[in-house]
């Protein structure tokens, strides 16, 4: 008797469905985390309109608890992928906690924005292709920087 062949593309093509579709009931945590208003960065360093909306627009999805999340977060594997990112970016720097971290913290955070500021390495490559808002130009970008400089 002729043995069926069991991985053929149409079974492979199944399988990446089946998985595709249960990888969609993996939880993902979009909670608030509980947010003290007296510690968030904003509260805390008073940026004017124009810092924090480039912060808004570029940063805080990542790296605070005020998250916007669009449609496609809601789909398995990029939900899992962003939520990778938001717990990573959070772990280095949550602008929603400023106040727990010590003041030489703080004043290394502030240093380090200005480093992946002008290395172009923030707000994320992949975040810009998605938020055309967060693509600042040079003059804007120069400003945040200058703000960010300013603090320390
Ligand atoms: C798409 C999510 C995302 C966005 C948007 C984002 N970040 Fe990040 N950021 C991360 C992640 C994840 C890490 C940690 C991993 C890494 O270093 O790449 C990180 C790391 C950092 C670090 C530490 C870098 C280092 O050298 O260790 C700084 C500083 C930072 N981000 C600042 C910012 C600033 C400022 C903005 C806005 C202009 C921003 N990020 C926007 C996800 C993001």
């Amino acid at each position: 008797m002729e043995k069926k062949k069991i991985i053929t593309k149409r079974n492979i093509g199944i399988g990446i469905i089946v998985f595709l579709v249960l990888l969609q009931f993996v939880p993902v945590d979009k909670s608030k985390p509980p947010t003290d208003e007296s510690k968030t960065f904003f509260t805390m360093t008073d940026p004017p309109i124009k810092v924090q909306r480039m912060i808004n627009d570029g940063c805080m999805d990542c790296h605070s608890h005020e998250v916007t999340y669009p449609w496609y977060t809601n789909v398995a594997p990029v939900s899992l992928w962003i939520a990778g990112h938001i717990r990573n970016g959070r772990k280095k720097i949550n602008f929603s906690t400023w106040g727990d971290y010590t003041s030489s913290k703080q004043r290394h955070h502030i240093e380090e924005c200005i480093e992946v500021l002008e290395e172009n390495r923030m707000p994320a490559f992949s975040y810009k292709v998605m938020h055309s808002e967060a693509k600042y130009s040079e003059a804007d970008k120069q400003y945040l920087i200058d703000w960010f400089e300013s603090l320390n």
